[in-house]
């Protein structure tokens, strides 16, 4: 397996301020994207005097980000940009940016969305060393430091734009970029591990042209992937037929039947299970096959048809009871059609016969083939609720909980 570049699944959005180190922010978003991150650029009104959109929309196929009211975009972006982020960087952070973000205001997209973020904020200033040196910046500074929620990276002494020597300069976008892989790298909490996911359905031969299958679109698996990539782990991700790309820095393997996916976990497990050290099942397992698929392709008759099912084995029950020693850490999906309260007893029933650490409930009108789920995390003796969201959103969750299974077990 190749290593995942060192950004592979994150998102990172990338604020540029009106300076004339914008430039420099160009440098630094090929950098990120070279190694795999995610980039959603935002411009302010000013850093558009220096630089243009289309740059950054060339390098990352996006439209950039900047209009606190734009009319073709509905709800609050800056909000959701705020959500889905792993890290903000604003690159330059001009006198102006941080006195804004000393300050709690939101009437520029930039400013809101440094203060709606739910992640790391890192920040590199630029300025003329008299405005880095004026009380007044200093004293924003130290307001941003009592906060503790947005971080600096540089600035360095050295010339500026306007050919004076002193400190304000830009930090280089590798020092920047170097600082940005320490900080996610603090937030790595899979690091070292090694998660085994599966995904999509499963789907059982009629004859050499159909099948017996069901509608999941393996959305949700790809998503555990994708995040526990972005967490540090190595990934393994045992995919069912569906027509989704890989997560940069996955190991996919691709399965069709139950039997298939059966003996891929297996071989990746081995009989003492010590393959993995966690296993997310997401796979909607077909729980039957046809009993004697047909070798040749079966011929229209003006008859009703019968087909008669086996049932296939509980894939995940059999790893439960193989289970000797606290990992891999098992974690298990529900589907079901049934009211909120009815599916949560249904999850711990399967939680206690299948022997996992905790199940994910979820209804099929809210999960299957949708980019959005609802769901319920159900432990033994506790129940999270989470709310229509992104899969991805639902995926953090999931694994944040496996990384408090992890640690309980190492300490
Ligand atoms: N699973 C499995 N092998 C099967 C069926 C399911 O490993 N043959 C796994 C799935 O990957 C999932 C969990 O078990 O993690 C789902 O359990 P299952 O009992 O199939 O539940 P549902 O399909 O949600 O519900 P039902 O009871 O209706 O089958």
């Amino acid at each position: 397996m190749t290593a995942a570049p060192a950004l592979a699944g994150k998102k990172i959005a990338l604020c540029v301020a009106g300076s004339i180190a914008a430039y420099k922010a160009v440098l630094l978003a090929r950098r990120l994207l070279a190694e795999g991150a995610e980039l959603e650029v935002t411009l302010t009104a000013a850093a558009r005097e220096f630089i243009g959109p289309a740059t950054f929309s060339g390098l990352t196929g996006r439209p950039v980000l900047g209009e606190m009211f734009a009319p073709d975009r509905g709800g609050e972006p800056h909000v959701a940009l705020g959500k889905s982020s792993d890290l903000v960087l604003v690159v330059p952070a001009t006198a102006d940016a941080l006195a804004r973000f000393a300050h709690g205001r939101a009437d520029d997209f930039t400013s809101a969305l440094v203060l709606c973020a739910a992640c790391p904020v890192l920040a590199a200033p630029a300025m003329h060393p008299s405005m880095w040196e004026h009380p007044a910046t200093q004293r924003n500074l130290a307001e941003l430091a009592a906060d503790g929620r947005v971080r600096l990276v540089g600035p360095v002494a050295g010339a500026v734009a306007s050919g004076d020597v002193g400190m304000g300069r830009m930090a280089e976008p590798n020092a920047i970029f170097d600082a940005v892989l320490r900080l996610l790298s603090e937030r790595q909490t899979l690091r070292g591990t090694h998660v085994l996911v599966t995904a999509g359905p499963t789907t059982e031969d009629i004859d050499p042209v159909r099948y017996v299958g069901n509608r999941s679109s393996g959305k949700m698996g790809f998503a555990v992937a994708e995040r526990a990539v972005a967490l540090g782990a190595r990934v393994t991700l045992i995919a069912g037929p569906v027509s989704l790309p890989t997560p940069p820095g996955v190991t996919r393997v691709d399965v069709r039947s139950t039997e298939s996916l059966k003996s891929a976990l297996w071989q990746v497990l081995g009989g003492d299970l010590a393959g993995a050290d966690v296993l997310v099942m997401a796979a909607a397992v077909a729980d039957y096959r046809p009993a004697t698929p047909s070798q040749t392709k079966l011929r229209r008759i003006d008859a009703p048809l019968t087909l008669s099912l086996v049932p296939n084995p509980d894939v995940l029950a059999e790893i439960g009871r193989a289970r000797t020693r606290p990992r891999p850490v098992l974690v298990g999906f529900a589907l079901g059609t049934e009211t909120d309260a009815d599916a949560v007893a249904t999850a711990r029933q399967k939680l206690h016969a299948k022997r996992v650490d905790f199940v994910v409930a979820n209804h099929a009108d809210e999960s299957i083939g949708r980019d959005d789920i609802r769901a319920t995390l159900v432990g033994e003796r506790d129940e999270e609720h989470v709310e229509l969201g992104p899969k991805r959103v639902l995926a953090d969750r999931i694994l944040a909980r496996v990384a408090a299974e992890l640690a309980a077990r190492r300490g």
